[in-house]
């Protein structure tokens, strides 16, 4: 069995005011083509039946979820965390889940929130991992080669020699390292030797449930119940009772980064992690100016700038580098090199109460 997991939970805070708790990024329609889950459930179409596709969402957004997923994801196939706990306890959620009623099973762990240009290739990338998956017991990655030093990626360097080289190029990953400081993912960058953690992840459910007995026991035996747990009803009031009290941390920091089992496939498919506003220019072309424009917009010397609203018409005289962001009841107004602080708005506001 091969099943596609898609994290759906997360806040995606550096897309404020567009984004908010209830209404995050994987829910917004930010390419103009359709929602980002809806797209990357798509992309999964291709690979594996639909009613093998399985969302994580969180119960602040499960109900927006169900009304602007796309339908034929059969209801039982989407868990509800009660509250959010990151990556680590939504994958090890899942992989219980998977594992309890379909016995040792292929999983590729996917975030619902990337834009993905050739699907094509995308779909052949990820069937090969697939197989790597299914014959090794190793966590594969999918590496994407970096562009630019950024701080909100894992990065991972891997050994020269394959470890094999069909149906592609495998690597043992050497050193994975989660989020560097700006001056360590500039020295990555330089050296030619990393790639980005895609976010992409392909592993058997027995070998990911092994890796978290191995590194974050805690969280392992306080999900064993539910492993174990044979009645639906009960299931869910397992998951009530333990979920606010497991231990929150991302697959990233909690197994990648200390694991010796994980490898890595280059991918070559168009990723981007629309992260944040500045990010935009990825699926929405700068016009002439270098603006990248998604609203109705009246600009008069105005350059390099990210102008994204639809509520009104918005007016720009001689600015640049800047980010306009308006929707009904908040606006952001924000330097265009400051696009990873939105999130420390959020922070405030919530501060705020
Ligand atoms: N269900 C659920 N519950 N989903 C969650 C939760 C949660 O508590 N937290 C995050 N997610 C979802 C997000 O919606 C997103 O689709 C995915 O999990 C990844 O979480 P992010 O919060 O976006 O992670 P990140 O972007 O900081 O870092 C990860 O992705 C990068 C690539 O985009 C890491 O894996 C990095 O190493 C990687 O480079
Ligand atoms: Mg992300």
């Amino acid at each position: 069995h091969r099943f596609a997991t898609i994290l759906a939970g997360g806040g995606g805070t550096r897309f404020w005011p567009l984004s908010r708790q209830e209404m995050p990024k994987q829910l917004i329609n930010l390419s103009g083509n359709d929602i980002m889950l809806n797209d990357t459930i798509d992309r999964f179409k291709h690979v594996m039946p639909l009613e093998n596709t399985i969302i994580v969402t969180n119960s602040s957004q499960a109900v927006q979820l169900e009304s602007i997923m796309h339908l034929s994801v059969p209801a039982g196939n989407v868990l509800v965390e009660p509250v959010a706990r990151n990556t680590a306890a939504s994958i090890l959620f899942a992989a219980m889940h998977i594992d309890r009623q379909f016995g040792d099973s292929l999983m590729v762990v996917s975030p619902s929130d990337h834009h993905i240009t050739d699907v094509d290739e995308f779909k052949k990338t990820l069937t090969e991992a697939c197989t790597v998956a299914e014959e090794t017991d190793k966590m594969i990655t999918i590496g994407i080669k970096p562009t630019f030093p950024s701080t909100g990626y894992g990065y991972i360097s891997h050994a020269s020699d394959t470890l094999r080289t069909e149906p592609c190029r495998v690597y043992e990953v050497s050193e994975f390292v989660e989020k560097p400081s700006f001056a360590v993912a500039q020295g990555y960058l330089n050296s030619g030797n990393y790639l980005w953690n895609s976010g992409i992840f392909v592993w058997k459910t027995s070998v990911i449930i092994d890796n978290f007995k191995r590194y974050l026991p805690r969280l392992h035996n306080a999900m064993l119940p539910f492993a174990a747990c044979e009645d639906p009803e009960r299931r869910t009031a397992l998951i009530q009772a333990v979920y606010p009290t497991l231990q929150s941390t991302s697959i990233d920091y909690g197994i990648l980064e200390r694991s010796v089992d994980v490898a890595v496939i280059p991918g070559n498919f168009g990723w981007n992690d629309i992260g944040s506003w500045d990010a935009l220019g990825a699926i929405i072309p700068p016009d002439e100016n270098g603006n990248i424009v998604k609203a109705e917009h009246l600009g008069i010397q105005t350059r390099d700038s990210i102008v994204y609203g639809d509520e009104r018409l918005i007016a720009t005289i001689g600015i640049e580098g800047l980010i306009i962001a308006d929707t009904k009841d908040a606006l952001l107004i924000c330097a265009k090199d400051r696009a990873q602080d939105v999130k420390d708005i959020v922070v405030l506001l919530k501060n705020k109460g």
